[in-house]
C-alpha cells in the first residue's frame, strides 16, 4: 500500500537520518523537481537548509518572485536570491551560436552558484532533483537534451559535497503528486518543461536586451491566453521565440520596421517527437492583436506548423 503520503514520511527520516545536524544547500531553480525537493528538505530539516536562486535573467515573467513568494515568504526557507541577469547578458553578449550560448549559461551558472557556495560556511550536502529518468537515460541522450545545468554537477574538486537525492526512484507525475502532497501550488507543480537555457534559446542568435523583453512578454501574453481558453496542462510545450531579423509593418499611418513573434505550440510524449497543436484560428487572432499592440518593437506575428522532425521543438 505505497501511497504519496508513506514516501514522503519515509523520505523525511531517511533525509533526517542522512543529514543529521549539518546542513544542506539546494540549487533551487524553481522548475518542479528542484521546488519538490525544496518542500521536502524544509519538511525534514527546516532551516539546516540553504537554497540558492540564481536569476539568469533568462527566466519566464514573474518566475523569479514566484521562488521568493513560495519559498521565502510561505514556507520560511533560507532563501538566497541572485540576481544575476546583467552579469550573464554581459557574457553572452555578441555571442550568436546556440550551443555557444548554451555553454556559456550552464558554465556562468555553475561560477555564480559556487561563488555563492564560498560564502556559505560549514555546508555539507548538497540536495539535487534527480528523478528516475534522469538516471535511466543519462547517457543516451544528446547533449542538447541532457539537462546540464539542472544539476550541478561540475563543481570544484575542494567543493565536494555528499548528495542527498531524494526522488531519484520517482517518475515525474509522481514527482508532481509529491509537490501536491507538500503543498506547493498547482502553478508550480504541474508548469510546462522549460529548458535550462530559460529564453536565451528563444532570443535567437546574439541576445538583446530589446528582444529578450519582446520574448518575456509575448511568452506572458501567450501563457495568459491558453490559461483562459482552457489550454493550460493540455498543451504539452507552448512558447514564443523571437527572430533577429525585422520586417517592415505600418502603424498609426505610417512605416514601422520591427521584429515578428513565432508562437510554438507542440503535444509530445518523450521530446523526440512532437506534433503541433492544431490551435483554433480565432484564438491565434486574439494572441496575435495582443502581441503587436501590448509587446513593443513587435509589428507581426506567425505561427510555427512544423512538427518534429524535421524541426526541433526549440528554434536553437
Ligand atoms: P528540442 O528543441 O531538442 O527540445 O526538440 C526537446 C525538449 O528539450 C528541451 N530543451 C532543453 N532543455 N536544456 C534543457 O534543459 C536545453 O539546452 C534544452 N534544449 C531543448 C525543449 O524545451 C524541449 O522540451
Amino acid at each position: 500500500n505505497w501511497n504519496m503520503e508513506n514516501f514522503i514520511s519515509d523520505q523525511v527520516e531517511l533525509i533526517k537520518r542522512q543529514v543529521g545536524n549539518k546542513k544542506v544547500l539546494l540549487a533551487l531553480s524553481g522548475g518542479v523537481d528542484s521546488s519538490v525537493v525544496a518542500a521536502l528538505l524544509i519538511k525534514a530539516v527546516g532551516n539546516q537548509l540553504t537554497c540558492i536562486h540564481v536569476n539568469h535573467g533568462l527566466l519566464r515573467k514573474g518566475e523569479p518572485e514566484q521562488v521568493v513568494e513560495v519559498f521565502q515568504k510561505q514556507m520560511k526557507a533560507n532563501l538566497v536570491y541572485i540576481d544575476a541577469s546583467e552579469r550573464f547578458l554581459s557574457k553572452l553578449e555578441g555571442v550568436s551560436d546556440p550551443e555557444k550560448k548554451r555553454k556559456i549559461i550552464g558554465a556562468e551558472f555553475i561560477r555564480v552558484f559556487e561563488e555563492e557556495a564560498r560564502k556559505l560556511n560549514g555546508i555539507e550536502f548538497l540536495a539535487q532533483g534527480t528523478i528516475y529518468p534522469d538516471i535511466i537515460e543519462s547517457g543516451t541522450k544528446t547533449s542538447k537534451a541532457v539537462k546540464a545545468h539542472h544539476n550541478v554537477g561540475g563543481l570544484p574538486d575542494d567543493l565536494k559535497f555528499e548528495l542527498v537525492e531524494p526522488l531519484k526512484m520517482l517518475f515525474k507525475d509522481e514527482v508532481r503528486a509529491c509537490g501536491v502532497e507538500l503543498g506547493l501550488p498547482d502553478s508550480m507543480v504541474y508548469r510546462q518543461p522549460f529548458p535550462g537555457p530559460g529564453l536565451g534559446v528563444r532570443c535567437l542568435g546574439a541576445i538583446t536586451k530589446d528582444r529578450l523583453e519582446a520574448v518575456r512578454e509575448s511568452d506572458a501574453i501567450l501563457r495568459e491566453e491558453f490559461s483562459k481558453a482552457g489550454l493550460e496542462g493540455k498543451v504539452w510545450q507552448y512558447f514564443t521565440v523571437v527572430p533577429n531579423f525585422k520586417s517592415v509593418g505600418v502603424r498609426n499611418n505610417s512605416r514601422s520596421f520591427e521584429y515578428p513573434v513565432i508562437i510554438r505550440a507542440v503535444n509530445t510524449i518523450d521530446a523526440m517527437t512532437a506534433t503541433v497543436e492544431p490551435l483554433e484560428f480565432a484564438l491565434l487572432q486574439k494572441i496575435t492583436a495582443r502581441i503587436v499592440n501590448e509587446v513593443s518593437g513587435v509589428n507581426r506575428v506567425l505561427y510555427d506548423l512544423t512538427p518534429k522532425p524535421v524541426a526541433t521543438i526549440e528554434w536553437e
